[in-house]
């Protein structure tokens, strides 16, 4: 059997949240039930952000009340501060998330606070979860690039990632935002965040702006990351980040693990199924 590397589904938040026409909720519970039968360990169903800020992500209660949990999954939401952390205990979330950038312009324009005003209101999260043993997954964004601030010093990437393992996120996701890491940027990154957080407890989140998203994977899988962020369909971007294209499609990213010869779990018919239908789930294309 080959070696077990985990791909952590992100679609129905990441991928969604980006789409700028209303997708209801009996649509994204749909998506979300496909996941689960693909069998995936962890999926991040929604965040509990603003509504003003992220429209789209604005019944994620509603969704989380109504999945058919699989008892294998974890399902996750992303919180930026005690509010939405009271939201997603409430929704019964088994996981949740919290997210800061490496570059202060990306830092401003999504949470509208400076790097370290983020994770200050990160550290009562904490706190509290520990009480109540939930897990808290860390992001760090535009961990190559910004489009406000330009490339970014893997110094940067390495001190926030540390900051955040140490406050107690249990995993640190390194998202390429943008999409423009390239194989010597990546690979610097990863070294230097490797110096402070171990690589089994990081993973890679790569977008797949300039189609480089899977040899990102590659780069990162030879420095020891063994866990990867997928959006099924490769649905996304991020409405502050104007021009990035969607996550690593999750079917396309096992079946190249798969290929490598790495054991993943999940079954490729059921994630093909569900890239069909979060496919439809898109507005269509403008006419003319
Ligand atoms: P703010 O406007 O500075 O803060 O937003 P505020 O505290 O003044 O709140 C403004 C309003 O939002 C208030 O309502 C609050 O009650 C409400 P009002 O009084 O005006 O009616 N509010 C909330 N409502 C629901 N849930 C909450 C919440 N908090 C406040 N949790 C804030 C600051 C952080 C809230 C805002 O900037 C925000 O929600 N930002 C989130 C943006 C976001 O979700 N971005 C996308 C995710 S990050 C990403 O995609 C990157 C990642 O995928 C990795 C990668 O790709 O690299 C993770
Ligand atoms: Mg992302």
């Amino acid at each position: 059997m080959g070696e077990r590397v985990e791909i952590f589904e992100v679609g129905p938040r990441d991928g969604l949240q980006n789409e700028p026409h209303p997708i209801g909720v009996a649509q994204k519970v749909a998506l979300v039930d496909k996941l689960s039968d693909a069998g995936f360990g962890r999926i991040e169903v929604g965040s509990f952000v603003s509504p003003k800020w992220v429209p789209q992500m604005g019944e994620s209660d509603k969704v989380f009340a109504t999945i058919a949990r699989a008892p294998a999954t974890r399902y996750a939401a992303l919180v930026p501060n005690m509010m939405g952390y009271g939201m997603a205990v409430t929704a019964r979330a088994d996981e949740i998330a919290v997210f800061a950038s490496a570059s202060e312009g990306f830092s401003k324009a999504n949470v509208n606070a400076t790097i370290a005003e983020s994770l200050d209101r990160f550290r009562p999260i904490l706190e509290e979860a520990r009480h109540i043993d939930l897990p808290v997954r860390g992001y760090v964004s535009c961990v190559t690039d910004c489009p406000y601030d330009g490339a970014v010093d893997p110094a940067n990437v390495a001190r926030v990632a540390d900051q955040l393992f140490a406050m107690g996120c249990y995993e640190i996701s390194l998202g390429d935002t943008l999409g423009q890491g390239t194989a010597d940027s990546v690979s610097r990154m990863v070294l230097a965040v490797r110096d402070h957080v171990p690589a089994g407890r990081l993973a890679g989140h790569f977008h797949d702006t300039n189609g480089q998203a899977l040899d990102n994977v590659d780069c990162a899988l030879a420095l020891g990351v063994r866990v990867f962020d997928g959006a099924i369909g490769g649905l996304g971007g991020c409405p502050f980040v104007p021009g990035a294209a969607g996550n690593v499609a999750t079917e396309a990213l096992n079946a190249h693990l798969v290929r490598l010869g790495f054991e993943t779990g999940l079954d490729q018919t059921a994630l093909d199924n569900a890239a069909t239908f979060a496919q439809s789930l898109r507005a269509p294309a403008p006419v003319g």
